[in-house]
Formats: structure tokens, sequence, C-alpha cells
């Protein structure tokens, strides 16, 4: 798909067929993503790749069942894969120590930092997977993950110090019976004329 298209066209999709995503299209995507821009090529971004009963694990410590009548999309639940996105905040700060990094002194810290370059970092290359999805055909949503995050980090083991950036549902999207968009659809999308201060805040 042309780049414009893409962008254009990419949507959250919240109701998911229930068929599997090949690993190796899952692999070529996240490859893809990987390309996204990383500050000093330090690349502190992880994925813990959740299906089959890891994912109903995931839900099932998320989403509780007794709350499963009223979640508003139920079809989420079918996404055959769910990627949890992880930054590193140490391996900057390990990267910023470097002798060519060094006079920053970025590398003293994560308090040094004033803006959290892990964060941008993982969030960039999020966001190029949803694009990558969205250009292979598949579905994807990013979400939060407000609910039981101790418990679902202690399950998966993730190691302490990582950062947990939220949730991507992808599989295939159920076109035919798409579920009703998320209630912010419907604010009005900023224009440039809006985002751009031109000469002077
Ligand atoms: C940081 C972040 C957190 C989000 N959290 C949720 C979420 O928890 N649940 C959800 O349904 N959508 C979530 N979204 C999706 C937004 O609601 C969605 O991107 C926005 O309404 C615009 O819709 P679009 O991406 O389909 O254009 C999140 C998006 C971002 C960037």
């Amino acid at each position: 798909m042309e780049l414009r298209r893409v962008i254009e066209t990419r949507r959250m999709t919240r109701d998911f067929l229930d068929a599997p995503v090949d690993p190796d299209l899952f692999a070529d995507i996240v490859d893809l993503a990987a390309r996204a821009p990383s500050a000093g090529k330090t690349q502190g971004w992880s994925l813990l790749v959740l299906s089959g009963s890891a994912r109903d694990t995931f839900w099932d410590l998320s989403l509780p069942t007794d709350r499963r009548d009223t979640f508003a999309w139920p079809g989420l639940l079918r996404a055959p894969v769910v990627a949890l996105s992880f930054a590193d905040p140490d391996a900057y700060v390990a990267r910023y120590a470097e002798p060519d990094k060094a006079h920053t002194g970025l590398g003293g810290g994560v308090d040094n930092w004033g803006a959290p370059y892990w964060t941008i970092d993982a969030s960039m290359a999020t966001m190029a997977l949803l694009l990558a999805a969205h250009d292979a055909g598949l579905g994807a949503l990013f979400f939060a993950v407000f609910n039981a995050t101790s418990d679902i980090r202690r399950r998966f083991g993730v190691p302490d110090g990582l950062q947990l950036l939220g949730a991507v549902a992808l599989g295939w999207p159920n076109t035919a019976n798409p579920a009703r968009p998320g209630v912010s659809a419907s604010r009005p999308r900023r224009r440039a004329s809006d985002i751009i201060h031109l000469d002077h805040w």
C-alpha cells in the first residue's frame, strides 16, 4: 500500500476473526517496526508476545470473566496475539554512558533525562508496528494495561525495570461486522493549522 494510504486508512481494530496469524508474518512486521528511529541506536524496545493459553491468561488477569458481560468489545478477545510493548530505561542510561555520548550527561541515571528517550523509541516502534500490520491487511489495537499489571508482570516473568507502554492486540479484522468505534473516535481530528505555531507560540 502507498504510505499515504496506509496512514490515512489505519484505524484501531476492536473486533477480530478467530484466525491465527502466521508467526513468519508477525516476525516480518516486527522487523519492519524495528526500523523506527532509535536514540543512539539503543533499540531498547521489546515485545512480550502472548498467544494461545498465555493470551487467555492475560485476559483472565486484565479482564476477569465477571466483567466481560458488560465489556463493549467482546471481539477484541478473539485477537490471536496480544503483544505487550516494553521500553528499557537502563539500556539508554548505559548507551549514553558510552564514550561517544558521555558528554550529554545522560549516562548518569534516568533522572538526568528531560525526555524519556526509551518511551519515545518504543512508541515510535509501536506506531511502526501498527502501520506495518495494517499494510499487511491485519488489524491492531494499542490499548492501555491498567489492571493487574503487577500480576501480569509476575506471571510472565517480565524483568524489573522495564517500562510497560501498553498492549497491541493483533489479528485479522472482522470487517463484515465491525465493532462500534471507540468513544474517542468522534472527537474531531486536529488539523495542521491547529498544531503548527508559526514563528512564535
Ligand atoms: C497511548 C494510547 C492509549 C490508548 N488506549 C486505548 C485503550 O485503552 N482502549 C482503546 O480502546 N483504545 C485505546 N487507544 C486508541 C485511541 O482511542 C485511538 O487511537 C483514538 O481514538 C483514534 O482512533 P484511531 O487510532 O482509530 O484513528 C489508545 C491510543 C493510544 C495512543
